[in-house]
């Protein structure tokens, strides 16, 4: 792999995933606007004003050169609405580049398979950057997020970091 990986649309049977734009803070400002769902992954919710300034600075990119960073917005067709977020940070690595992701779907929105369809669909269109695997860092009393992560094929490891555990999954094997 060369050069920095882009966010490209992804379409599943209920969602698009549209690569991040500035102009979508004002709806996510909404979508996020639970305190609730900082609880496991720190944070509050930020302004419409600040979720922009944030999302202009993903936008320009991570200062290593060799470090994408690719977000996407969750739409959730059916509703014509945004529902969520997921995100990819690809880093060179040994033996290859590999992917740290994460997900958010708003609290009106859970429970619904949202987080699981929008992660298959990120974790495959990974595998075809190609990156060599993925991983996700994950609190350990996070039920919902280990229930994501564990139907998207990653398995936690004994490998911890800031008190989360991090799950892989390679694309080796
Ligand atoms: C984690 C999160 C994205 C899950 O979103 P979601 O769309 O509700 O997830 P899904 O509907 O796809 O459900 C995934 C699994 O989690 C379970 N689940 C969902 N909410 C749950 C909850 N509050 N407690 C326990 N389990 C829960 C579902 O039952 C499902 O399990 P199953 O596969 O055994 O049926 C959402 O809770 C969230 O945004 N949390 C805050 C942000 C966050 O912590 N992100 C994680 C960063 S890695």
């Amino acid at each position: 792999m060369t050069g920095r990986v882009g966010a490209r649309p992804i379409r599943t049977d209920r969602l698009d995933l549209e690569p991040l734009r500035a102009d979508h803070a004002d709806e996510m400002s909404e979508v996020l606007g639970s305190p609730e769902l900082y609880e496991f992954i720190g944070g509050v919710p930020l302004t419409a004003p600040e979720l922009r300034t944030r999302y202009e600075r993903v936008l320009a990119g991570s200062p290593d050169p060799a470090i994408s960073w690719c977000n996407w917005v969750v739409r959730l067709r059916e509703e014509d609405r945004l529902v969520g977020a997921v995100q990819a940070t690809i880093s060179p690595g040994f033996p290859g580049p590999a992917a740290q992701i994460a997900w958010m779907v708003g609290v009106e929105w859970q429970k619904r398979g949202i987080a699981k369809e929008a992660a298959r669909a990120l974790v495959d269109w990974l595998r075809r950057v190609p990156v060599r695997g993925v991983l996700a860092h994950i609190h350990p009393d996070h039920q919902a997020s280990a229930a994501v992560a564990a139907a998207v094929g990653l398995k936690p490891t004994a490998d911890s970091h800031d008190g989360e555990t991090i799950w892989r999954l390679s694309f080796d094997a």
